[in-house]
């Protein structure tokens, strides 16, 4: 892992975008008001839902809900991981993005040269084997064989399907030129070397997938036999610019082949994303002979709402998805859903859409089980609802799992579904009823404290004013949060995150702040306050509808002490009603008393 990249650079890097700028070119924005509007790129909308604003430096969807900073527009558009998207930003700005010491060090510009010319070497070998199956004197058996698999010429140059040599040198005879050459060949393992140090072609005598990483370039290969004895396919092992766990074939073409995703399908093979392509199915991608990892999982869910996973009914493909169900829960939010279709035993995506074509596949996709559903009955296998001991086992296993689940609404399905079985329903009932009741009384006290207008409580308020207007917490330094620490207020620990920030950094833009809390729990909760303009849509500013601000953190402050110190103070009263108090107690009450007035 390369070091940390300093939060310096990225805050400095946030402040020379303009999101505007950043967004205009790649969506077409168009002044609306303060703000710029467009149809938003990352959900199908006929009128513009998708809102960026100059002085925050943040976008908005109020129609799906996307939302972020210069960083995360980047992530979500160009489908990038954070430090890509933090190069990518780097680049536009003719910077070099600093590493911090620790972990690796970053990759000098030696090493980052030397992927570079890896790429380069690697499109040249897929080139060949491309080539070979064009001319090489016995390429006539491997189109043979492509044939007889029901491809299509086209749909072999679409995905540059190549034929490996049945030769020892074939790769090492045209490329492997220099003794450096030969080193850079063997280190990507398209050559490989004997006890002997004899050097010879990794593959050979086989039908040829490149395997192509996000951003496009050939990173590995796999190598399937033609006839089906040996091992049936050989995959280009973990080198320095492979790893499996991070890459999915396929992907690189669902990206390039659609605008936008609405569902991704998970499959086993390299035969069944090429298939399926030939079908007009380009939203396949299959794992490189492992299982589906996290990683995977996000990358997905960055692309399509939706994840289909499709595997072979029998046990192993029960297996595979099950775990790929394990490693999705962290990553399901609300509003993303996975499913899963088995295929009758012994079939596969190839087999199958050859059968049903395209429009019964995705009958059938549209069938798929919801994770819900499927997460139940595996269960279900292993646990018994008839006994008190089997339902206790089922529980038991259940609720680690359902916790891992991000999305509260999809937490709450699956809780829901487990009480249900259970026999626990109305019970169930009853505790989410109680959780209203609390919230609405934790409402009705802050009620007399709220600001007119508003339908923030004093906390909610404060946070929301710190992230339009950091300056704040420097320009009102009796207004400490911090004093207020330990008491049981809801948010008063993000309050208090933010009001630190702010404090140390009153330059700051709402999406520096943002920025802080990428990756933190609080994140989804101050963008979603952020985002809360929308209550004010009708009125011309947020401004308007709340006047001034500073005021206002103030009086939301005193609202919180305020109604803090009476809480405090009801409950000292209560206690002496009985006669309970310590003599610090005592004094405490007496001093609340006397500042009450
Ligand atoms: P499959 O056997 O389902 O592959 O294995 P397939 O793509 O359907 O192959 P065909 O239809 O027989 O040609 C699924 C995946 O598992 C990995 C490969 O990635 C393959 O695509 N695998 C399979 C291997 O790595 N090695 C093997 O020997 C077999
Ligand atoms: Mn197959």
């Amino acid at each position: 892992m390369a070091g940390r990249i300093p939060r310096e650079f990225i805050d400095d890097l946030i402040a020379r975008t303009d999101i505007v700028d950043l967004v205009d070119s790649r969506v077409k924005l168009k002044k609306a008001g303060k703000n710029y509007q467009a149809c938003c790129p990352f959900h199908n909308e006929k009128s513009p839902s998708f809102t960026v604003s100059q002085d925050k430096q943040f976008y908005h969807c109020f129609g799906c809900g996307a939302h972020g900073n210069a960083i995360s527009f980047m992530m979500e558009y160009d489908r990038l991981e954070f430090p890509e998207a933090v190069e990518e930003l780097a680049r536009f700005h003719g910077l070099d993005v600093p590493r911090e010491q620790g972990g690796t060090p970053a990759p000098s510009a030696s090493q980052r040269a030397q992927k570079e010319d890896d790429y380069a070497l690697l499109e040249q070998v897929a080139r060949f084997f491309a080539q070979q199956l064009k001319t090489h004197p016995q390429r006539d058996k491997a189109i043979d064989y492509l044939k007889g698999r029901g491809l299509s010429g086209e749909i072999v140059k679409t995905f540059e399907i190549g034929y490996a040599p049945p030769e020892w040198d074939g790769v090492l005879k045209t490329f492997g030129t220099t003794p450096q050459r030969q080193q850079q060949l063997l280190d990507l393992k398209v050559i490989t070397e004997n006890d002997n140090r004899r050097r010879y072609d990794f593959f050979r005598d086989r039908i040829m997938f490149p395997i192509r990483d996000k951003r496009g370039r050939v990173i590995g290969f796999g190598g399937r036999v033609l006839d089906d004895g040996g091992p049936k396919y050989l995959n280009s092992p973990e080198t320095r610019v492979f790893h499996k766990g991070s890459e999915l074939y396929g992907y690189y073409h669902v990206r390039q082949h659609n605008r936008s995703v609405e569902r991704v399908l998970i499959v086993e093979g390299y035969m069944d994303v090429v298939a399926l392509g030939q079908y007009d199915i380009h939203y396949a991608v299959a794992s490189l002979g492992t299982a589906t990892t996290p990683e995977h999982v996000q990358m997905l869910f960055r692309t399509a709402p939706e994840i289909v996973c499709c595997y072979d009914g029998d046990r192993a493909g029960r297996e595979a998805a099950w775990r790929a169900l394990e490693n999705a829960l962290p990553y399901l939010k609300d509003g993303v859903q996975m499913r899963f279709l088995f295929l009758p035993d012994g079939e596969d995506p190839d087999t199958q859409i050859r059968q049903v074509g395209k429009e019964g596949f995705e009958n059938s996709l549209d069938q798929a089980i919801p994770l819900s559903r499927f997460f139940f009955e595996s269960l279900l296998k292993k646990h018994t609802l008839s006994s008190a001991e089997g339902k206790a086992a089922l529980k038991a296993q259940a609720i680690p799992l359902i916790e891992k689940i991000q999305g509260d609404h999809q937490r709450a399905i699956l809780e829901e579904e487990l009480s249900k079985l259970l026999g626990e329903h109305s019970q169930y009932q009853l505790q989410q009823g109680l959780k209203q009741a609390q919230q609405m009384g934790r409402y009705r006290a802050s009620d007399s404290g709220r600001p007119a207008k508003s339908t923030l409580s004093p906390v909610r308020m404060m946070i929301r004013l710190l992230l339009d207007q950091p300056s704040l917490a420097a320009e009102h330094p009796q207004v400490d949060p911090r004093s207020l620490m330990g008491m049981s207020v809801a948010g008063l620990d993000v309050l208090n995150d933010v009001h630190q920030i702010c404090l140390a950094n009153p330059r700051y833009t709402s999406a520096n702040i943002l920025e802080h809390f990428r990756d933190h729990p609080h994140i989804n909760s101050l963008t979603k306050l952020l985002a809360s303009d929308s209550q004010y849509r009708g009125a011309k500013t947020l401004e308007h509808a709340l006047g001034d601000k500073g005021t206002l953190y103030r009086d939301s402050f005193a609202k919180l002490v305020n109604w803090l110190l009476q809480g405090r103070m009801e409950e000292l009263l209560g206690k002496s009603r009985v006669g309970q108090l310590s003599p610090e107690e005592k004094q405490e009450l007496n001093l609340l008393m006397r500042e009450q007035k």
